[in-house]
This record gives structure tokens, sequence and C-alpha cells, in this order.
């Protein structure tokens, strides 16, 4: 590290100068940005100060070598003492090589991967000259209805804080001090954003503390736990008080329990939005409440700018509070490098070779393969075959549209659309494309060219699906079947009889229930980013197998929300051997379970289950116990399978869920190959929170479960002594 000492730097700050700190604000505020001057909206009326842009201590949404290196330029040639700007940026799921959206690659369950693509987007953006991305987001999600559920891996605590590390590791490396090729991330949204009432968002949120620390807090801690140097607050509220504002959730749980120690920042405008949650009265109370809470870096407003020296004080407050959110900043400006290299590794040379290189599309071609999800197959109608006559339908037949939300540094030309990846490898007499109908309507012309294609071929591909403004934030919707123009372009489809095969582009569960039972193969590509046409063609025609398990239930209609698979049991369970035919926990016009059950996704092979073993009948808790299970793959192609490890614990003093997923394992298996699996068993992975909070095993009985999915699985039980 350098030598600059901070404790001196602070000591010489004015206090204007280190609220100023505590700001940040968009690009165009900022001499130098290509920008500059276009301040429109709400950023226009913000009446900043030159003043407090001279000592703003970061910049938000800046990137590109040229771009980041003369903002900064400028301002260390006004900043009074020399203190550089850190650059913040959204990277969610990849810098210009657009990786598929965190949904789809929850669904890969290669934490490595996870890994690797988190590496790549911080190498990206730091040749670019970001050094801190608002990633990863690891909300948890049951409710498919809110458009954020594509940012985030899904329904299972677990395996969210599984992917929360990786990320973490990925986009942070070991040591961002001298690896200018990676960048700090910041784990969001602190806390529970993931579960806002009736999938609106921005919404309440409402939970007992007890299923938060169970469910909601793991994958943060995780993210803690390995190291992120940033936390991002959340929008809403908790328990009645907005998390931006809760001492609770920030001061208690955040920095007293997980022992987070590094800058806690804003989301957009939250510090000022305490005024219409209806906790502060006006910016000045909302600046007090939001730095006693411990939000150190308020986001696009001004409630610390214009009146938090005058709380200060008002309220007769000591700087130390302003002091700590400072150093705070200043040490991870330290850490970066900063001080001796305020550009760090933004390098336009370096940038044209990186960015978007072919190792990089690679990478993201081999995440978008094992990310897809082949929820139907009926009659082996998939993989196709290069002799078949293929015509390909639908609105995202030709689209560039599949990078889903958050990806504005990535472009829809540099995609690969499905009519690219397909045509590729195809005698381009036997393919037909046609639109059939746009997103959300449809055309005599279009449908009719359609029908006219799908007949004169031997199967159809119908691309279907949402563009990606239906998802991402405030991208909430009430009804999650596909577009009605779309529905209807079905329908006329499977009027010409042909085999459809249907390839979706979504961001969120959707309700397939219409199309279920009619389509003969469904696969679900999600938004697959850059490579996404071709790496789909690679499994429609099974040149890859498809592996993908899905992380987030579909139900089987909107009014079945919430559906997620570690729920717990009632009193009256419908599938009890006593269960009565109506007063049972049940709905009269659908079933409980959803329509595809979280760890399904089909292969183009069988892999076979038998065999499961236990290392001994009871568990001791120093000892634990293990299990094993044999997997064979007895049909005709390679494939990797994910082995899912469940457990039940049958008697607990809170309920406990029917099952909760503890550990996975990916194999490949060649045809006829089989293999045995491990599981190791730990008692710290039977703990749970009990109701005075305390993390503790029950002793007793616990069923253990394991299986392709959480609903096709081999069991047996143990006690837990
Ligand atoms: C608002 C979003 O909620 C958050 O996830 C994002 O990081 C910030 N805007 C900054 O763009």
């Amino acid at each position: 590290m350098q030598d600059v000492n901070l404790t001196e730097l602070l000591s010489k700050m004015t206090l204007d100068e280190k609220i100023a700190q505590l700001t940040q604000l968009a690009t165009p505020f900022f001499k130098g940005s290509k920008d500059q001057g276009e301040i429109t909206g709400p950023m226009k009326e913000m009446g900043i100060t030159q003043k407090v842009i001279e000592n703003a201590g970061s910049v938000l949404g800046a990137s590109g070598a040229q771009q980041t290196k003369s903002i900064q330029e400028e301002h260390l040639k006004n900043n009074r003492l020399g203190i550089p700007l850190l650059f913040m940026s959204d990277i969610v799921h990849g810098y210009e090589t657009i990786f598929p959206i965190p949904l789809a690659m929850g669904c890969s369950w290669d934490l490595s991967l996870a890994e690797k693509s988190a590496e790549i987007a911080a190498k990206e953006a730091a040749v670019s000259g970001v050094h801190v991305t608002f990633a990863p987001m690891v909300d948890l999600v049951r409710d498919p209805r809110w458009g954020r559920v594509m940012e985030t891996t899904g329904e299972d605590p677990y395996l969210n804080g599984e992917f929360s590390k990786a990320q973490v590791k990925g986009f942070q490396g070991s040591n961002l001090t001298k690896d200018f090729n990676r960048v700090a991330a910041c784990v969001k949204h602190f806390a529970a954003y993931g579960a806002p009432e009736g999938g609106r968002d921005y919404n309440t949120v409402n939970m007992s503390e007890r299923e938060m620390y169970e469910q909601y807090l793991p994958a943060y801690k995780a993210a803690i736990d390995a190291g992120v140097e940033m936390v991002m607050s959340a929008f809403n509220t908790v328990d009645g008080i907005p998390a931006t504002g809760s001492k609770y959730l920030m001061r208690k749980i955040l920095r007293k329990e997980m022992e987070f120690e590094g800058i806690l920042i804003s989301d957009w405008g939250a510090v000022k939005e305490l005024i219409p949650h209806g906790v502060a009265e006006d910016e000045a109370e909302a600046a007090f409440k939001a730095l006693e809470a411990g939000i150190d870096i308020e986001m696009m407003t001004t409630c610390y700018v214009d009146h938090l020296k005058e709380q200060i004080e008002m309220r007769n407050l000591t700087e130390s509070l302003v002091d700590e959110a400072v150093l705070r900043i200043l040490k991870l400006k330290k850490k970066l490098g900063l001080f001796e290299n305020p550009y760090r590794g933004a390098d336009e040379r370096l940038e044209n070779e990186v960015v978007m290189s072919a190792e990089h599309r690679a990478a993201s071609r081999e995440l978008a393969t094992k990310s897809l999800v082949l929820l139907k197959n009926e009659k082996n109608v998939l993989p196709l075959n290069h002799h078949q006559k293929i015509s390909l339908i639908g609105p995202f037949a030709d689209n560039g549209d599949i990078l889903g939300a958050w990806s504005w540094k990535g472009s829809r030309e540099d995609a690969v659309t499905l009519k690219e990846g397909i045509s590729q490898g195809m005698d381009h007499s036997l393919l037909t494309i046609a639109k059939g109908s746009n997103i959300q309507s449809i055309s005599e012309e279009d449908a009719a060219e359609a029908v006219q294609a799908a007949k004169n071929s031997d199967v159809v591909i119908l691309a279907l699906g949402e563009d990606s403004e239906m998802s991402g934030e405030a991208g909430s919707r009430t009804n999650i079947k596909l577009p009605q123009a779309q529905l209807d372009l079905f329908a006329k489809i499977k009027e010409t009889g042909k085999p459809i095969v249907v390839v979706l582009f979504n961001g969120r569960p959707l309700d397939l229930t219409d199309i279920h039972d009619q389509a003969d193969a469904i696969l679900e590509a999600w938004y697959p980013g850059t490579e996404g046409g071709a790496a789909i063609t690679d499994v429609l025609f099974g040149k890859e197998n498809p592996s993908g398990k899905l992380t987030m239930s579909f139900p089987y209609s909107a009014g079945q929300i919430p559906v997620y698979y570690n729920h717990f049991n009632t009193g009256r369970p419908k599938d009890a051997p006593d269960a009565q035919e109506r007063y049972a926990s049940q709905y009269l016009d659908s079933p409980n379970k959803p329509l595809y059950p979280f760890g399904f996704g089909l292969s183009y092979t069988n892999f076979l289950y038998k065999n499961i073993q236990q290392s001994a009948e009871n568990m001791d808790p120093e000892e634990g116990i293990s299990f094993t299970i044999e997997v064979t793959n007895n049909g005709k192609m390679a494939g990797e399978e994910v082995v899912q490890f469940y457990i039940q614990d049958v008697t607990g003093e809170v309920v406990r869920p029917l099952k909760e997923l503890k550990d996975f394992r990916k194999i490949f298996l060649n045809p006829g190959e089989t293999k045995e699996v491990l599981f190791n068993l730990r008692e710290e992975q039977l703990r749970y929170y009990h109701s005075d909070l305390s993390l503790k095993s029950d002793k007793g009985k616990f069923n253990v479960f394991i299986g392709s999915s959480s609903e096709d699985v081999l069991s047996l039980s143990f006690q837990l002594l």
C-alpha cells in the first residue's frame, strides 16, 4: 500500500470537503466527461454547486479509459487536497462482453464459470477506468412478478450465497492494490429488497426477523465473508423502517453482527426517499437519519451536502460520524492504489485488446450454453438434425434484444441472434425465417407469412418472450404469461400440426401453462448474452447437451405466487395419507406445486439414480455423516448432471422447510458411465435460527433427499444425536 497517511489527510479536510466526499454524482456533472452539460431532468433541479462537484468523492456511471482519465485529470486540477475520484458503475453481467443474466447464470449451477464471468467483467471494466461495480445483486426472490428477479440467482439461500461468494472473488481477486485487472464489488440491496409485496418494485417488505435471518441475509453475509468492499442499502422498508434509514439493519446487523467494515452506499436517491416513505419531514432530517443509520455515500441526491453541516451544529453532534464515513472512502481509494495512480487500470490501448476479446466471447458462450434449461422434450423432438427443413419464427427469431437489462455497455449489434447462430451451421435452403408477430402485437400479414413458413417445414422453432424492458428495475408485471400477440401466434402455428420447439427469451419465470401442453419442446434461454444465438444453436442441434436446472420455480399461474420449493408443511397437508378431500391446504382450481420446480431441467440423455447409502444410522455431531449415491448415464449422449442434496429437519422448535438444499455436485458422465457421488454432512449445516434467533441444531430425525431436482429424489433418514 502507498504511504499516504489517511488520518493526516482527514485532519486537513474542512467539514464541507468531508461532506462533499460522501456525495456521489452521475457522470454528466463532471468536467472532462463526454456528456458534460447534458444534465437533464431531476439532475438539473439538484442545484449542485461547482464547489461540491470539485470535492465530490465518487462518480456514477462513467466508463471508457479516455473519459475516466480526463474526468480524473480535471478533478485533480481543482481538488485542493488532491483526493482522486472513485468511479463506480453497474457492471452486473458483463461489461461489453455480456454474459447471461444472473438468473440464467444461477441455472448453470457452475460456480467456477460464475467466478470467471465476474473476473472477465472486472477486467473489461478496469481497463475502461471503472473502480467499483454495483454487483453482485444477491436478493433472494420468490415472486416472478418482480422484474428484478432477473438480476439474482434465485430462491435458495444456500445457492445464492455460493454464487455471491463466487462473484465477489471474480470481481475483486485477492489483491486489489496490485491487481489492476480487478474492481471492488458492492453487494446489494441490503436488505430483503427481493420480497416486495405484490412483486411491485420498491414496495413494502414485511417478514419475521427470523425468516429474514434464515432466508434473506445469508447471501449478503456470504459476500461480506468473502471480503466484499461495499454494500448498497435497499429502497424498501423492512418492518416499517426504510432500509436506508434503519439503524437496526445497518448498525446492528451489518456492522455489528456481520462485522462489515467497508463502505455503505445508499441506492439511487434513497436518502431523499425517506421523505415520501414518511420517516423524515424534510431533506435535513433525511440526511440526519441516513447518516445516523450508517450510510456513508449518498447516491444522486444532495441531502448530505445541503444539510449535514447544519444538522451537526443543530443537533450538537460531533463530526465523528462524518469522519468515519470519509475515512472508509479514503481507505478504499488507498486500497485501489488511486493516490499513487489515480488512473489505475484505465488504458486506451489495452481497452481495445481486452474488451470483447475472442476469449471473453468464448467464456460468455460457454456460460450461456450451461444456463439453458430444457423444460420439455416430447418424443425427442430435440436435438434437431441438419437435414430437417426448419422454420424459425417469432419476434426473437432475429432480434438482438437478448442481452437483458443491466447491459448498458453491451451492444445489440454485437449479439449473435438466433437467426445468425442457426444460419451458420445450416444449409440455407432448408431454413425459412419469419417474424410472425412483434412482442406485443400481431398483424394478419406477419402471421400468414409465418404459417406459410411453418407449413413448408418439418419442424418449427418458435422464438418467443418478453422484451428486456419488461423485466429489470421497475419492470414488475401482474400477468406473467407471454404477451397475447405471441400466444395468438403460437395458436396459429399449432394449427399447422408441425412439431413446435419453443425457445424462450425472458427475465423471469413465466406462466407457461398455456403452451406447456401444446409445445413439443421448450427451451428456456433467458437473456443469454452476447453469444446467445450461438449457444442456443449448439444445444438445439445437439452439439451441446443441455444441463441447466431452474433456480426459481415456475408457477402454474400468477395466482399461485409465491411458490417456492423450500416452503413449510401445513397442519393439513394435501398429500397426507389421511387428508380430507376438501379441508386440506390446497387450491380448488390449481395444484399446489409449481409447473416446473426448483432444480428441474431435462437433458438429452437419461440419468439414473440408485443405491443411496449412508455411512451411519446416527450422526454424531462431532463426526458428521456421509451419503453416497450412484448416478448412471443410461442414455446415448454424454452430458452433465447437477446432483442435488437436500435435507429436512422433521421436528424442530420452529417449523422447518420440507426440503433445504445443502450441497450439490455437477458431474459429467459418458454414455453407460456410472459415478458414485459423495456428500459429507456436518452438524453446522443442520443449524437454523430458533425463535430467540440463536443458531443451533435440534437433535432428532432428519430426512435426506438426493436427486435430479427438488421433486425427483431418493431418500433416507438419520438421527442427530
Ligand atoms: C438503482 C438500482 O436499484 C441499483 O441496483 C443500481 O446499482 C443503482 N440504481 C445505480 O445505477
